[in-house]
């Protein structure tokens, strides 16, 4: 794999959000300046689309319109949202064709890092670049010099920097998913001045790659995962991030900040924020944990006790068709839901990995906990790394009503077979 020398500067709009989202054809540049630059789809002229930004208990309301040559849909990833704008086609919604618009309207219940992606064909309309950053904000924000949202991608690209096709491999499905050569972080802005607070909103936006990222230069600590803040801000040491997942990060720039992707034979540079000038007013040391989360506590004696077990994919018995992976012996979507729930029941749910590769698992509508080895609550999460031959317990309160998808967030995992759904009545 190589990377990028410099990080990439997105465009950030200075209006709180765009009324219209936009789906069309748009380009990159990927590859070094002065090469080729990469054919993508994304949102309003760009990939990633615009950041929407509002503040926790707004209302956002989209107009999505779809000009791009397939059928699409949003979904807004980790909000704990109206099922019916939760952009999953088939379930909560209609697909939205080629030419034709969907209004999404939904209330932001919780503040932190988010994300908006395109939700059909996804293991093809994501990696192509449909997606985005969703950012809400606490009423009571801490003070920082700068909030910087970093997002974490990879393309597959030839030498010219366009991307090579075989979107759908089932090479590619029955193993790690489709990993780009290409990895990069695409950063709000790329300076800072020394001794600056930061606030970095990271986003592993890939479709399969799992990064293991170190910051340097920084001295900081994690505060928050998939959007909740954490009670006790913990050391930053080497991030571990799986696809969809977010860490929010804040700390004290002590020299020019440098993402390094930490693979097993090398680091390689993602990117940096470079020095420019000295900070003589900084924020104090201490760095606070954010607002808690309002998300429900699970009951200690769950109403619901369930498992859900990973199978199939290369040496896992399933090597082609549909029908790659499997949750409990089951590919893809039935009209039966895995499980239902009453409104407000909690459910303890064992995740099974009985298969060569990791999986992340994603659940809409809700934040779940991961559960220690003790039992005990662990970290808030909507997207749960599952190592291969680990099991891990969440739970959950189920508090949101409607059809909510269970899947793998490896796309082409998903995509080939390792999603479920819940209802919630
Ligand atoms: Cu981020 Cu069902 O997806
Ligand atoms: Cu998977």
């Amino acid at each position: 794999m190589s990377s990028a020398a410099a990080a990439l500067v997105v465009p950030r709009p200075s209006f709180a959000a765009p009324s219209v989202l936009r789906a069309e054809p748009v380009s990159l540049q990927v590859l070094p300046e002065g090469q080729g630059k990469t054919a993508l789809w994304g949102f309003n002229g760009f990939s990633p689309g615009p950041e929407l930004r509002v503040r926790k208990g707004d209302t956002l309301s989209l107009r999505f319109e779809n000009h791009t040559e397939q059928p699409s849909s949003i979904h807004w990833h980790g909000i704990r949202i109206e099922n019916a704008m939760d952009g999953v086609p088939g379930l909560t919604q209609p697909l939205v064709q080629p030419g034709e618009t969907f209004d999404y309207v939904f209330q932001l219940p919780d503040a932190g890092t988010y994300w908006y992606h395109s939700h059909h064909q996804s293991w093809e309309q994501v990696a192509r670049g449909l997606y985005g950053p969703l950012i809400v904000d606490e009423a009571d924000a801490p003070k920082v010099d700068s909030d910087i949202t970093a997002i974490l991608d990879d393309w597959r690209l030839d030498e010219s920097g366009a991307l090579m096709a075989g979107f759908g491999d089932t090479h590619d499905f029955s193993h790690a998913g489709r990993l780009g050569n290409f990895a990069m972080i695409l950063l709000s802005q790329d300076t800072v001045r020394l001794g600056d607070r930061l606030r970095l909103r990271l986003i592993n936006t890939t479709t399969a790659r799992i990064f293991p990222i170190r910051i340097d230069g920084l001295d900081a600590k994690v505060v928050a995962l998939d959007g909740m803040s954490l009670a006790e801000p913990r050391d930053l040491s080497d991030i571990q991030l799986a696809p969809a997942q977010r860490v929010d990060v804040i700390g004290d720039v002590t020299a020019q900040v440098d993402f390094r992707f930490v693979a097993r034979d090398a680091l390689y540079d993602m990117g940096s924020l470079k020095i420019d000038g000295q900070n003589t007013n900084p924020v104090a040391p201490n760095i606070a944990a954010l607002p808690a989360p309002s998300v429900s506590i699970p009951k200690t004696t769950p109403n619901q006790t369930l498992s859900l077990r990973m199978e199939g994919g290369a040496m896992g018995g399933r090597h082609a068709g549909d029908d790659i992976w499997a949750l409990n012996g089951v590919s893809g979507l039935k009209d039966e839901p895995f499980a239902t729930f009453k409104r407000g029941e909690t459910a303890v749910i064992e995740l099974i990995n009985d298969t060569r590769f990791p999986h992340g698992i994603h659940l809409h509508g809700h934040h779940f906990y991961e559960l220690r080895q003790d039992g005990s609550l662990g970290d808030l999460r909507d997207t749960s790394l599952v190592e291969r031959g680990i099991s891990r317990k969440i739970a959950v309160v189920l508090d949101n009503p409607g059809k909510w998808l269970l899947h793998c967030h490896m796309l082409g995992h998903q995509a080939s077979g390792m999603k479920t759904w819940i209802e919630v009545t």
